[in-house]
C-alpha cells in the first residue's frame, strides 16, 4: 500500500491551487471533485507567498479552510511544503538566496524556482517553513502524504553562486581527501590544472574552451545530491513531525540533472509527471511507456504514482495541440498498465491568470456542464474506480535496459569520437519491446540481475570495474547480454581504459575495438547478415573496427576500410551469450538482432497484438490482470489465446476473440 489513506484505490485528482481563487469557487470545486471520483489533490505547492507574507509574518487560515473542506468532501490531501518559489521578501531582504549561471549572471525572481541549491538562508527559512506546516496539519484527517518541493531542477539545475563554490569544494573534499587524489582523477597534468589548494577550484564556469571533463562529471554528481540533500532536509522534518505519512517528490522521467535511482532510495513511492507531445507523429503512447517503465523500475517493489499530467493541452511548447476524445483515457489507463496506482493532473482547475493560463485543467476555462474534457475526467473517475483490485498488482519483467545516470552524464561531455544521445539511443532499444509487449525495467548495470533472461546495454560509455564484472557475472550464470557501440570506454573518473575498448567487457564479449568510425548525418554503410540474400541492411551514426577474440560475426560491413568486419557478434560465455551491436542498424537490423537475443534468452511477449495495441500483465498473489489497449482509431480483434477473465471496466466475460473500439482498454481479471 503506498498511500495508507487510500488502501483499496488508486489515487485519482490533481494539483489543486485553491490560492488562485475566491472562497466561493472553493466549495463549486469540492463539490465537483466529490462527482468525477477525486480521492487525492496536491495542495500548496506554490504558495509559500501566501503562507508566509512577510518574514515573521504566518497566515494558515486560508489553508485550514481548505484542508477542512476537502476532508468534509472526502478527498485526501499530498500536501505541499510550499517550497519550490520563494516569496519575494525573501530575495529583496537575502539576495544571497538567488542562483547565479555559468557567466555568472544572477537569475531574479518574477518566474519561480529562484533558490541556489546551496544557500544556507534558503536552507534555513525552507525548513522553518516545512516545520510549520508540518506541525499544523500533523493530525489533519486529510493528510495522506507529503509532497517535498516540486520537480526538483527542472527550470534550475546548475548555480555557480559563492555558497554552492564553497559547497563543491566541501564535497569534492569528501570524495578526494586529498589533493594529490582529486588532481589524480582530474588528470590535472593536462593542460596545467594542477590545483595547489582547495580554493582554487571552482564550479566549471564560462572558461575559453573545454572544461576539464572529470570536474564537469562531479559538477553534475556535486548537483544531484546537493538537490537531494534540499529534499532531504524536508523529508526529514515531516517524518520526525509525522512518522508512517508517506513522503515524496515529483521526477521527470529522463530527466538529465539528477540520478533518480540514487534519489529514490529517498521516496517512500515514485510520483512522477508525464507530458508526452499529442501532436501527430511524435508516438505520445510510446513515449508515455518508455516514461513509466523509467520511472517503475526505480522501485520495483510496489507501483508508482503519477503526480501530474496534462487532461489536454500544455502550454509550454511552441504548438499545444489538445488530447483528442479519449486519448487522455487511454494514456491514463496505460498508467496504471505499466504499474501506476494513481493517475493525477496538472492542474484540477486552469488558472485565469499566469504564465500557465492556457495550459489545460481537469476544470478548463468553461462551465463542467458544457466540458468535453470534464466529461471524461468524470468518466476515468469511475474507470479507476472499477480498476480497484489491481492496487498493489505489479509488473514483472525479464528484460533490463541498463542505464545509468553517471554514463548519460560523462557521455554527453563535449570532446567526443561523435555525438551520441544517451536516453534517445535507450529509449529506441525501449522501442523493441514496448511494440511487442515484452515487459522491459531499467537498471543499474551493478544491479542484482537474476530476475531477468536478457540485459541490454547501450552505449554504456562509463562503466567501473565492479559493474562490467557485474553484467559479466550474468552471463557466466546463463544471462543473455547485448551490448552496443561505445560501451566501457572510461571507468568513474572519466579516464580511458587502456588495452583495446571495451577493456573490463573484453572477455565476456570475445572481442575488442580498435577504432570507431561516427559517421556524418546521411553518411550509410551496408551490413550483412550471415546466410542472409537480398540488399544489406543500411546503418550510419557510428561504426566501429572490431577484432574477434572468441565471439564470431552475425553480420558484418559491406563498404568502408573495414568492409568485411564484424559488425554483429555472439559469444559463448560460461552458461550464457553476450552479444555485441558495433553499429546503429536501421529498424529492420535492429529487430533482428533483438529477435535474436530475445530467442537466445527465451523471453516472450505477454501477448501478441496487432500493431498499435499495447498488452501487459500486473500480478499480485496469485491473481493477474490482462490489459489491452488499443490506440488506434479504428475498433480491433485481439486473441487471448487460452487466457480468459473478466473484464473490469465492463464486468463483461472475455474468452477467446475480443473486441475493443478505437482507443478502447479491456482490463481483464484473469481466471
Ligand atoms: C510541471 C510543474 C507544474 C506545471 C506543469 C505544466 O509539471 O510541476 O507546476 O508547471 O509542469 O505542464
Ligand atoms: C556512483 C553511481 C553509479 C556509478 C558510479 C560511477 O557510484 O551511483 O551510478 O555509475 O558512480 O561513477
Amino acid at each position: 500500500m503506498i498511500i495508507p489513506r487510500l488502501p483499496a484505490s488508486l489515487a485519482y485528482g490533481g494539483d489543486y491551487n485553491p490560492e488562485q481563487w475566491p472562497e466561493a469557487v472553493w466549495r463549486e470545486d469540492a463539490r465537483l471533485m466529490q462527482a468525477a471520483g477525486v480521492n487525492l489533490v496536491s495542495v500548496g505547492i506554490f504558495s509559500w507567498a501566501k503562507l508566509q507574507p512577510a518574514e515573521k509574518t504566518f497566515d494558515f487560515g486560508w489553508l485550514d479552510r481548505v484542508m477542512d473542506l476537502l476532508a468534509e468532501h472526502g478527498v485526501y490531501v499530498c500536501l505541499a511544503t510550499a517550497t519550490a518559489s520563494p516569496p519575494p521578501w525573501m530575495s529583496k531582504r537575502y539576495p544571497d538566496v538567488l542562483p547565479v549561471d555559468a557567466n555568472g549572471a544572477t537569475l531574479y525572481p518574477g518566474s519561480r524556482q529562484h533558490y541556489s541549491p546551496c544557500s544556507p538562508t534558503y536552507r534555513r527559512l525552507a525548513a522553518a517553513l516545512v516545520r510549520k506546516i508540518a506541525t499544523r496539519y500533523r493530525r489533519h484527517p486529510a493528510l495522506a502524504a507529503w509532497h517535498i518541493n516540486n520537480e526538483y531542477a527542472c527550470h534550475l539545475s546548475e548555480c555557480h553562486g559563492e555558497a554552492t563554490t564553497r559547497a563543491f569544494r566541501v564535497w569534492l573534499k569528501t570524495r578526494y581527501r586529498t589533493l594529490d587524489a582529486l588532481n589524480a582523477a582530474w588528470g590535472t597534468a593536462f593542460w596545467s590544472q594542477v590545483y595547489s589548494a582547495w580554493d582554487e577550484i571552482f564550479t566549471p564556469r564560462r572558461a575559453p574552451y573545454h572544461n576539464n571533463p572529470t570536474q564537469q562529471l562531479d559538477y553534475r554528481r556535486f548537483l544531484s545530491d546537493a538537490f537531494l540533500e534540499l529534499y532531504r532536509q524536508e523529508k526529514d522534518i515531516v517524518n520526525a513531525i509525522t512518522p508512517g505519512v508517506p513522503v515524496t517528490t515529483n521526477f521527470m522521467t529522463f530527466f538529465k540533472p539528477l540520478d533518480y535511482r540514487r534519489w529514490a532510495e529517498e521516496l517512500d513511492f515514485v510520483a512522477w509527471d508525464s507530458y508526452p507531445d499529442p501532436l501527430p507523429g511524435l508516438e505520445p503512447e510510446r513515449m508515455g511507456a518508455v516514461g513509466h517503465d523509467l520511472m517503475r523500475s526505480l522501485k520495483k517493489d510496489r507501483p508508482f504514482v503519477l503526480m501530474e499530467q496534462a487532461s489536454s493541452a500544455v502550454n509550454w511548447r511552441t504548438i499545444n495541440g489538445p488530447k483528442a476524445p479519449g486519448r487522455m483515457r487511454l494514456g491514463s489507463l496505460q498508467t496504471v498498465a505499466r504499474g501506476g496506482d494513481g493517475v493525477m493532473f496538472f492542474q484540477w482547475r486552469a488558472s485565469k491568470a499566469g504564465a500557465e493560463k492556457f495550459h489545460s485543467g481537469m476544470i478548463q476555462h468553461v462551465d463542467p456542464a458544457f466540458s468535453r474534457v470534464f466529461g471524461e475526467i468524470k468518466q476515468l473517475g469511475a474507470d479507476l474506480k472499477a480498476l480497484a483490485p489491481v492496487v498493489g498488482s505489479l509488473v514483472r519483467a525479464r528484460v533490463a535496459i541498463a542505464f545509468d545516470w553517471h554514463a548519460w552524464w560523462a557521455l554527453e561531455l563535449e570532446s567526443k569520437p561523435g555525438r551520441i544521445d544517451y536516453a534517445g539511443w535507450a529509449q529506441e532499444l525501449h522501442r523493441y519491446f514496448y511494440a511487442r509487449n515484452i515487459a522491459v525495467d531499467f537498471v543499474h548495470p551493478g544491479a542484482a540481475l537474476t530476475d531477468y533472461a536478457l540485459v541490454v546495454a547501450p552505449a554504456l560509455y562509463l562503466l567501473t570495474k565492479a559493474d562490467a564484472d557485474n553484467l559479466t557475472d550474468f552471463v557466466a550464470r546463463g544471462g543473455t547480454l547485448l551490448a552496443t557501440y561505445f560501451s566501457g570506454i572510461v571507468d568513474e573518473h572519466e579516464h580511458v581504459v587502456l588495452d583495446g575498448y571495451p577493456a573490463w567487457l573484453r572477455p565476456v564479449l570475445g572481442l575488442w575495438v580498435e577504432e570507431w568510425a561516427p559517421y556524418a548525418e546521411g553518411q550509410t554503410n551496408g551490413v550483412r547478415f550471415a546466410g542472409a540474400r537480398g540488399a544489406p541492411v543500411k546503418t550510419g551514426h557510428w561504426c566501429e573496427v572490431v577484432h574477434l577474440e572468441g565471439a564470431r560475426a552475425l553480420a558484418t560491413y559491406t563498404h568502408d576500410f573495414f568492409a568485411g568486419r564484424a559488425a554483429v557478434t555472439e559469444h559463448a560465455y560460461g552458461k550464457g551469450h553476450a552479444y555485441y551491436l558495433g553499429t546503429k542498424l536501421e529498424r529492420a537490423g535492429l529487430d533482428r538482432v533483438l529477435d535474436t537475443a530475445c530467442a537466445k534468452a527465451e523471453v516472450a511477449p505477454v501477448l501478441v497484438t496487432p500493431a498499435g495495441v499495447e498488452a501487459t500483465v500486473r500480478e499480485k498473489d496469485s491473481q493477474a490482470f490482462l490489459f489491452v489497449l488499443n490506440h488506434r482509431d479504428e475498433a480491433v480483434r485481439v486473441n487471448l489465446g487460452r487466457r480468459q477473465g473478466t473484464d473490469l471496466l465492463t464486468q463483461q466475460r472475455c474468452k477467446g476473440k475480443v473486441s475493443l473500439p478505437p482507443r478502447g482498454v479491456a482490463v481483464i481479471a484473469l481466471t
